[in-house]
């Protein structure tokens, strides 16, 4: 066991104390100069940037939206059903086929939405009626996925999902009263679902329950003004909106944080006020079709919980307000943003801080990492959302320190090969991979052109998986561990370790990830839960210790239902498990 000791370097600087952590039994790969305090503990850097996997020649169709499910461990991906066309024929257990025109006898025998295997990339087919073009989702306590909106006759549907082995698609296609094409679904701290927005839907609505329909929705004036237009004289106005696929995040203290464009407020659902305006991020627009990207930083808990947890958000990229007009009209296109704006939105008084990305990013993805830290991954350099309309793909993923100093946040990854534009997703896996998947700049399935529409399946291992970290990979051991968590109560954790003893002060870190739906460079309902840890007890029996952690105090810091739950020791993340809070 001590072989190599005289290349390492015993020493680690504990957050805000003298303590030392001196531990001779482990060869740990890389001296960390960097002793400066930092939330428990420094993570291991040993310059190690990730790895491209191609997992999947075809997804069947393109994943335009996807998610993680709970339990059954499967990525949901479905497009749209307009084009009548995907690379997965329904397959005879689903028949007949879904008829588009009875008239004109037109059908169509494709799937449209697929269960994708993320051990295997073996395809399950699903049976969708439906338009889903470009619609919202999330997950319910029980883990199932609640879908809305989409185009045309699938704008006021909401579908549901059940994970059960032969569970397919259940339509309802009136249940919304506002049409929702480009809107965010948000879980609630109940565990319900507010729809915020879409084209020509300058308002508001909770999904009713299964088989219901809402007969209004609620007026919303800041999305109104937040939507863009160009006027061309002579009543004449070229739509840019900037505004769609809004951001919406839930807040520490049950408001909703809204972004559109370049303006934000915090927002009561329950009241329908507007507890008050953000400042103006200036630098350009933000939302589709200029499509910046956002997440709510991760949220640190401790044991005891004070009454104002503080939250930050992160929005980054996007394009210039005009940039979507030159694209559509001229095929002109401008630079992407390459600034971000963090701002604390619990903050009273919060401002805008500025920070420079490595490269200019529209159509981004943002994917919080069990570790706290965020990768920025997809997109293009130039352009906007929409057919054809964006170029220079950004093969270079970010990853971007949460938790590191203005000006020492950001690192750039290994390049990937493939353009993920248009249409792409992002979906982080419990392996601590990331699961790249989409990309459609084309009005349908189409081969032959310069960006095909994208089949292909990738899995990105971010710098945490260096193999020559994998001693460090903390081992959860589901069958002893707590499962099912309630509010503001303990729970336990059971490790098996190569470590001789962990320290609750030390390099660990218990983290809850909300499986995110992203689809169009946004993240719904993504989340990262950074847990307070009472206490370890080690060697419980040789080799596993007992972790006492816990769990975040409410449904408004953490709504119910189904999280991947991580130990992460000195920044190497655990395989993560489903735990469920209620
Ligand atoms: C915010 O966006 C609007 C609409 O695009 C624009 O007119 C305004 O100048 C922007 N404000 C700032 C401070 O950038």
């Amino acid at each position: 066991m001590f072989i190599k000791l005289l290349c390492f370097f015993p020493l680690f600087f504990i957050s805000g104390s003298a303590t030392i952590f001196w531990n001779p039994f482990f060869n740990f790969p890389v001296q960390n100069q960097n002793n400066k305090p930092s939330f428990r503990g420094e993570n291991a850097e040993t310059g190690y940037k990730g790895k491209w996997e191609l997992v999947s020649q075809n997804s069947g169709v393109s994943a335009m939206h996807a998610i993680l499910l709970p339990k059954v461990n499967k990525v949901l991906m479905y497009d749209a059903t307009i084009w009548r066309i995907s690379k997965f024929p329904l397959p005879p257990q689903k028949m007949p086929c879904h008829m588009v025109d009875p008239v004109n006898k037109i059908q169509d025998c494709w799937c449209h939405s697929v269960l994708f295997n993320i051990e295997t990339s073996e395809l399950q087919a699903l049976k969708i009626e439906t338009d889903t073009w470009c619609s919202s989702g999330g997950l319910t306590v029980d883990g199932n996925l609640v879908s809305t909106g989409g185009y045309r006759g699938g704008a006021n549907t909401a579908r549901y999902l059940s994970t059960c082995d032969n569970c397919d698609w259940k339509e309802y296609p009136t249940a919304l009263a506002d049409p929702r094409w480009y809107a965010t679904q948000v879980t609630l701290p109940d565990g319900g679902f507010i729809v915020v927005g879409g084209r020509d839907a300058f308002s508001y609505e909770y999904i009713p329950r299964e088989g219901q329909s809402n007969k209004k929705s609620i007026f919303l004036p800041f999305l109104r003004d937040t939507s863009d237009n160009i006027n061309l004289g002579k009543q004449n106005f070229f739509r840019l909106e900037n505004n769609l696929y809004p951001f919406v995040h839930l807040a520490t203290d049950g408001n909703l944080f809204i972004f559109a464009n370049n303006r934000s407020i915090l927002f009561n659902p329950t009241a329908n006020k507007v507890v008050r305006e953000l400042p103006v991020l200036p630098g350009g627009s933000r939302n589709y079709p200029a499509s910046g990207m956002s997440v709510l930083l991760p949220i640190k808990l401790y044991v005891e919980n004070p009454k104002d947890i503080p939250a930050d958000v992160l929005v980054c990229g996007g394009a210039q307000w005009d940039a979507f007009y030159f694209a559509e009209t001229k095929k002109q296109l401008m630079p992407a943003l390459k600034d971000c704006g963090r701002i604390s939105i619990m903050n009273k008084n919060a401002v805008w801080k500025k920070e420079v990305m490595p490269s200019a990013r529209v159509m981004g993805d943002m994917t919080i990492l069990p570790t706290g830290d965020v990768l920025m991954i997809n997109g293009a350099k130039t352009g906007t959302s929409a057919w054809g309309d964006a170029e220079e793909p950004n093969l270079i993923p970010v990853l971007y320190k949460s938790n590191a100093k203005r000006g020492n946040r950001f690192q750039e990854l290994a390049s990937g090969t493939i353009p993920r534009m248009y249409h792409s997703s992002a979906v982080l896996l419990p392996d601590g991979k990331v699961l790249v998947a989409g990309s459609n700049t084309n009005d349908g399935y189409r081969y032959d052109v310069k960006y095909p529409t994208e089949l292909r399946v990738e899995k990105f291992s971010p710098p945490y998986l260096d193999p020559s970290l994998a001693t460090l990979r903390q081992n959860i051991l589901v069958d002893t561990s707590d499962k099912i968590i309630n509010y503001g109560k303990r729970f336990s954790v059971k490790v098996k370790s190569k470590e001789l003893r962990l320290s609750k002060l030390g390099d660990l870190k218990l983290t809850m990830y909300a499986p995110a739906f992203t689809t169009h460079g946004i993240s719904m309902n993504q989340r990262l839960l950074i847990l307070g840890v009472v206490d370890v007890i080690n060697n419980v029996w040789p080799g596993i210790h007992n972790i006492i952690a816990v769990a975040p105090p409410s449904g408004k810091v953490a709504p119910p239902g189904y999280y991947l739950f991580y130990v992460v020791y000195k920044g190497v993340p655990s395989v993560g498990t489903w735990i469920q809070i209620k």
